[in-house]
């Protein structure tokens, strides 16, 4: 293996690290104690696991911690009665929906009923035209936190050729508007993109947010490149024992890290990353509405 890993698991440690010490400045110097509302919407046991560790990292961070579980079946003027209350609630910084939402409740209308100065996702619409416009925003946890391994990793993005795969309001679409930012040739390819092998290889940094399990091999990879594999999925793992099963990315791990410069593993890469980044925007919102300056490095 010739590829340097990026350990997003130690990289997220040292960011919550600077969230808390900023929450700890703005509970000495202002009185303020930043808060996140977290709202699921029924018992999906993978969003389950992931609420749960937003709240215990939300509290070990030194935030407050709101969350409210809904049945399946509460209505849509019920939830958008709860964000009203959270829209309006002082202690009440960052208010996050778990997605997906159950198919009776429009997601679009849900995420913009969400105050946009508290939208610490960057889903609502005016936070997406104001990434797009190259504004202050908010922006998605998941492409902040792969934005900064990669600034981390290279310091200067400035005219590199980045490729991201898969093109979600949530991963592909802000990861593109992020890139450009940095100054780098963005492609965003999707699965009706031709030759996506040889599209791939002119990439200095690829971005991968497919939701395929290992579908990006080796021999696609540029030598040298920088591969992020946001994907998480569960596949089979008979070698361990019967209906084991093991996390794997939407790249093919070891020989994607034959060739590339660096590479994030799953888990422990992009993952660790997106939580950090969930707590480094709510203390972002936190300063922003109480008009004190806000932790620097841990926004786009
Ligand atoms: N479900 C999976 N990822 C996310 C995310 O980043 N935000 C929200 N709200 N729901 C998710």
């Amino acid at each position: 293996m010739g590829a340097q890993i990026i350990d997003g698991k130690a990289f997220a440690a040292k960011v919550r690290g600077q969230v808390a010490a900023h929450v700890a400045r703005l509970k000495a110097d202002h009185g303020i104690t930043p808060g996140l509302a977290v709202v699921l919407i029924g018992e999906d046991p993978a969003s389950q696991v992931y609420v749960r560790s937003k709240g215990k990292m939300t509290v070990e961070v030194g935030m407050a911690s709101f969350e409210h579980k809904l049945d399946l079946d509460t209505s849509e003027t019920d939830l958008l009665a709860l964000i009203g209350q959270l829209n309006a609630d002082l202690k009440v910084h960052g208010i996050l929906v778990q997605l997906p939402l159950p198919k009776h409740l429009d997601e679009d209308l849900v995420i913009n009923s969400i105050d946009p100065a508290k939208d610490v996702d960057g889903f609502h619409i005016s936070n997406v035209g104001l990434l797009g416009t190259g504004q202050k925003s908010m922006v998605p946890c998941t492409p902040l936190g792969c934005l900064m391994m990669l600034r981390e990793h290279h310091g200067s993005l400035s005219g590199m050729d980045a490729v991201v795969i898969g093109r979600s309001n949530i991963v592909g679409k802000p990861m593109a508007q992020l890139l450009l930012g940095d100054s780098c040739t963005v492609t965003i390819a999707h699965s009706r993109t031709k030759n996506l092998p040889d599209v791939v290889r002119r990439a200095d940094i690829v971005v991968a947010a497919v939701g395929r399990a290992e579908m990006v091999p080796g021999d696609w990879i540029k030598p040298g490149a920088t591969v992020i594999d946001v994907g998480i999925n569960r596949i089979d793992a008979p070698e361990k024992g019967d209906g084991k099963t093991q996390l794997v990315g939407d790249v093919h791990f070891d020989s994607c890290a034959e060739v590339a410069g660096a590479i994030t593993p799953v888990p422990g890469g992009v993952g660790p990353m997106t939580i950090a980044c969930l707590l480094a925007n709510t203390v972002t919102a936190c300063c922003r509405s109480h008009g004190v300056d806000e932790p620097e490095g841990l926004t786009a």
